[in-house]
């Protein structure tokens, strides 16, 4: 090795600052000759027990280093914040940025020459792909892994997606109290993230299909020992790409963010894709919009058959043949040739690969349903776009016109949705405003609102809604989400009425309120901003700065990569 390495500018020559670097370092046991030039090795952790997803993940570190010290380099381990999406409150899409922004400030300012990124539970994956990439120093990303398939009753149930099932069958009176208990073990039987095709799952997928983590990091179960092995050749690995000077930039192309686009269509992934793959592209100064998630993913079938758009769990995708079988199945949508963390391209790391069960993982010409992807609708009361997820739609709603029922904050909602007299019928479009990126703030997971009871007992499952908020990955149903601008800034959302006419075309890629443009400008000039929920503290900073929805809701300032060289001040 020919370069001198970024960490020696921490640990090499005989300064006082050098001494005082190793000398403190050296309290861990560290022997003289690991800081003679040899590549360190950030291990970024999101462990955290209150992040039950990343709970093991102490031991997935273990691994790491364990291949960073036989390829010869020194592995150091980092917490950083870590987003865990069932505990934190108000919402974990609050603090992905500021994650993003640890991350970024933990790699820039600590002696690394490489990173490797410990990722599971949701905003843990955007988060660090963020800030490592507003770093651009060699990076490599470990999933977690999925929890085994949950079980219960004999049948197979899968996180989250049933938690939405259980819930409205308690709620119309089809299911005890103790059943429920019951399930809530059963569903979370081992380590690892959510086993649907959640936004965990589609996060690690994504990653895979980026190019950033190596092959078959997606559906490994957190408790194989496969995925064990995966963090060890990860942690041998990044040493080579430091050798190599591999860095995020090289691999965050254009066409790595087109194939991740087309590979989370075909699976049928979360739509909170959209926000973090357009937030990470932000960050690697890659112009990525809707209307490239319109592009790539229309007219893309779904090919897995997983949960919540199929019916099986991430343990079977992994029995399938996982992630690279998938790709190779749609291989001709593929940029083939883009550059990926092993040193070489998409279309090599997949060329072996097979599929092994074509119940999970359907053929192309024989796809598991006719629409995969997002549909990116836009109109008059999306200006800039909004997102509907067909594989998880309805079909019969898909085309559908009828009449709103608008609800002003999700605490409306929740008072008056199981009201006897609310007038809603199947036909209804409810209606859901201020929960967007600066309205909640922080744009919570509560686009699928549950229906009314009353319709529950009458058998309907499904309705079309519509809000400015997000939806969990694992939860289903015709839902159109991220409407932007959301209401909160004014956008055509804060004007719907009750009774107004929705028209929603998902072929044609349309959302329309059916009110003239006069009466719109009427009633903007009564409208009034909803009061700013915090006067100080970081939700302010958040408030000021996150951009809306269809720009990835990063904050403004963080936009771009600001590079990985060392500071030369020193506080000593
Ligand atoms: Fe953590 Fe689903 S709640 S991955």
């Amino acid at each position: 090795m020919t370069k001198k390495l970024r960490s020696q500018a921490w640990f090499g020559g005989l300064g006082r600052d050098a001494f005082i670097h190793r000398s403190w370092m050296k309290n861990a046991g560290h022997p003289d000759d690991e800081f003679d030039g040899r590549p360190v090795i950030g291990i970024c952790n999101t462990f955290s027990e209150l992040t039950p997803c990343n709970a093991h993940f102490r031991q997935l570190a273990e691994y790491v280093k364990r291949g960073v010290r036989e390829a010869g380099g020194l592995p150091l381990e980092f917490p950083v914040f870590s987003c865990g999406e069932t505990n934190l409150r108000p919402t974990a899409m609050l603090f992905r940025n500021l994650a993003s922004m640890d991350v970024e400030e933990s790699i820039r300012g600590n002696p690394v020459d490489g990173v490797v990124l410990l990722t599971g539970c949701d905003k843990t994956t955007p988060s660090l792909v963020m800030g490592a990439a507003s770093c651009d120093l060699p990076s490599i990303v470990v999933s977690g892994g999925p929890m085994l398939n949950g079980q219960f009753e004999g049948c197979a149930i899968g996180s989250g997606t049933d938690v939405w099932r259980f819930s409205e069958n308690v709620r119309a009176g089809l299911m005890s109290a103790d059943a429920f208990y019951a399930a809530e073990s059963a569903m979370s039987r081992s380590p690892g993230h959510c086993n649907t095709m959640g936004t965990a799952s589609t996060m690690a997928s994504m990653v895979e299909a980026l190019g950033l983590a190596l092959p078959e990091n997606a559906a490994f179960p957190a408790v194989d020992s496969r995925r064990n092995r995966l963090a060890h050749l990860a942690g041998r690995r990044i040493v080579q790409m430091v050798h190599e000077d591999l860095k995020p930039s090289q691999i965050l192309t254009k066409a790595a963010f087109e194939n991740a686009i087309r590979v989370i269509g075909v699976i049928g992934g979360s739509t909170n894709a959209v926000i973090h793959l357009v937030a990470i592209a932000g960050r690697a100064g890659v112009p990525v919009n809707l209307d490239d998630w319109d592009r790539c993913g229309h007219e893309v079938p779904c090919l897995l058959n997983l949960m919540p758009s199929g019916k099986y769990l991430m343990e079977d995708f992994c029995y399938a043949g996982g992630l690279p079988a998938l790709m190779k199945e749609m291989e001709h949508l593929l940029h083939l040739e883009a550059l990926t963390v092993t040193g070489k391209s998409v279309g090599e790391n997949i060329s072996s690969a097979r599929c092994y069960n074509r119940e999970v993982i359907a053929p192309f010409d024989e796809p598991f349903q006719p629409h995969g992807g997002i549909a990116v609708l836009r109109g008059n009361l999306a200006p800039n776009g909004a997102v509907l997820k067909p594989s998880a739609a309805s079909p019969a709603l898909m085309r559908h016109r009828g009449r709103a029922v608008v609800f002003e904050t999700i605490e409306d909602f929740k008072t008056r949705i199981d009201d006897p007299a609310l007038p809603v019928d199947a036909s209804s479009v409810l209606v859901l405003k201020n929960c967007g990126p600066k309205g909640y703030p922080g744009m919570p997971e509560v686009g699928n609102m549950a229906l009314p009871v009353k319709l529950l007992k009458q058998g309907i499952r499904d309705m079309v809604r519509i809000s400015d908020a997000r939806m969990s990955g694992t939860a289903f149903g015709t839902t159109v989400l991220h409407v932007s601008p959301e209401a909160e800034v004014g956008g055509p959302l804060a004007l719907v009425r009750d009774r107004d006419y929705i028209e929603l075309d998902m072929e044609g890629r349309k959302l329309h309120l059916e009110v003239s443009d006069a009466e719109l400008e009427a009633r903007r000039k009564t409208w009034k901003p909803p009061r700013p929920s915090m006067a100080s503290g970081y939700q302010r900073l958040y408030v000021e700065h996150v951009m809306q929805a269809d720009q990835g809701a990063d904050f403004d300032f963080l936009l771009g990569c600001r590079g990985c060289a060392a500071p030369h001040r020193e506080s000593h």
